[in-house]
């Protein structure tokens, strides 16, 4: 059996519920797993003076994966930096990825496969934002570098030879922002060429952002920057099943943090109504990250049958609690094992 060191991170509102019950299932797995937790999130915030204390981010750098729930980020609270942006930044977490796949289910459209990887570390995200002329104009760096373009590209290639895809589209504007789009593209046209059995695609953005809805069963694999992917990922979200379904990757060279991609929903905390599934999707991508497919492929197999028999939360019209549709994947993984 395989050991592995996770360092969980509850954080705030639902987090904590959620974490407790992908634990929970993880544990139903032929796996020795070790469990750390760290501190994160406004609760963080309230018993240590820091949202993210040093002694988080040096656990996600020893432990072998992070598995991270939502944070609550306090509107009127001057100062406060929210501890994902410097989670990413911090542990050079570059590349966000989110994979859209349909369930069988009604929430979900038929047909779609497919995995948004969105730059993580630049472009408008880096804080370079200033306030001129008495405050009558303001300005955002918008900051794209040839390194961070290849690093993230070269992943986007990797992730569609590991899910056999055939194709990469890269989302940009080149057509408007020359410069800093133009580069993007332009190393993405480079990089393609170490790639030769991968098709490399481009769309504009805002094209892409309507053939998401049109015809979505098009697309495979996209590449995209911060901004425009943080957009396109939430919106592709929606078409297989929405936030109580959406997983993602946080992933570096050495270090990889897992989220499920909605926060912490304040009216659901305590209710035992979340729905755990966004952040057990989350941890089959870890798994997939620590190398185990198979246990990965039959956990995914398990939460496919839990949606399809509509033993899910009200968010996705059932009647389930949180425990319910937890202990619904556990049996399910023991009858596949047994
Ligand atoms: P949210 O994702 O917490 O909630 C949006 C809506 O989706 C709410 O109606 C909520 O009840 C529902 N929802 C979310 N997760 C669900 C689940 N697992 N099961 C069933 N329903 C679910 O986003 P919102 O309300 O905009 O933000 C709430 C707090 O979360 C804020 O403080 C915000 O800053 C923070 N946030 C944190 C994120 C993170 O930790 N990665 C991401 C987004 C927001
Ligand atoms: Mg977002």
């Amino acid at each position: 059996m395989n050991a592995y060191s996770i360092c969980l991170l509850p954080g705030d509102g639902i987090g904590p519920e959620v974490i407790a019950q992908t634990a929970a299932v993880l544990k139903a797995l032929p796996i020795e797993w070790h469990f750390e937790t760290g501190l994160i999130g406004f609760g963080a915030y309230q018993a240590t003076g820091t949202p993210l204390p040093e002694e988080t981010l040096e656990k996600i750098s020893r432990l072998d994966a992070a598995l991270f729930g939502a944070v609550m980020t306090p509107p009127h609270l001057a100062g406060y930096v929210s501890p994902i942006l410097r989670l990413r930044q911090g542990l050079d977490l570059y590349a966000n990825v989110r994979p859209c796949r349909s369930f069988a289910h009604p929430t979900s459209r038929p047909g779609v496969n497919l995995v948004i990887v969105r730059e993580n570390t630049e472009d408008l995200y880096t804080g370079a934002e200033r306030v001129e002329d008495g405050g009558r104009r303001a300005v955002a760096e918008r900051i794209i570098t040839r390194r961070a373009s290849e690093r993230i590209v070269r992943k986007a290639f990797h992730i569609a030879q590991q899910g056999h895809f055939r194709k990469v589209t890269v989302v940009h504007k080149a057509n408007v922002l020359r410069e800093t789009c133009g580069l993007f593209r332009q190393v993405a046209f480079e990089v393609a060429r170490e790639f030769p059995t991968i098709h490399l695609d481009e769309m504009l953005v805002d094209t892409c952002a309507m053939e998401l809805v049109r015809a979505p069963e098009q697309f495979e694999v996209l590449v995209t920057t911060n901004l425009f992917g943080d957009i396109l990922s939430d919106e592709a979200s929606m078409l297989v099943g929405g936030l109580g379904v959406a997983a993602s990757a946080n992933l570096g060279d050495r270090m990889a943090v897992f989220e499920p991609v909605h926060g912490s929903a304040p009216g659901l905390a305590g209710l035992g109504q979340a729905n755990p599934l966004a952040a057990i999707l989350s941890a089959v991508l870890m798994l997939e990250y620590l190398g185990e497919t198979g246990l990965a492929g039959r956990l995914y197999r398990a939460v496919e049958a839990c949606i399809a028999n509509n033993e899910v939360t009200a968010d996705l019209g059932g009647s389930l609690s949180t425990t319910q549709v937890t202990q619904s994947i556990i049996t399910s993984l023991n009858h596949g094992l047994g």
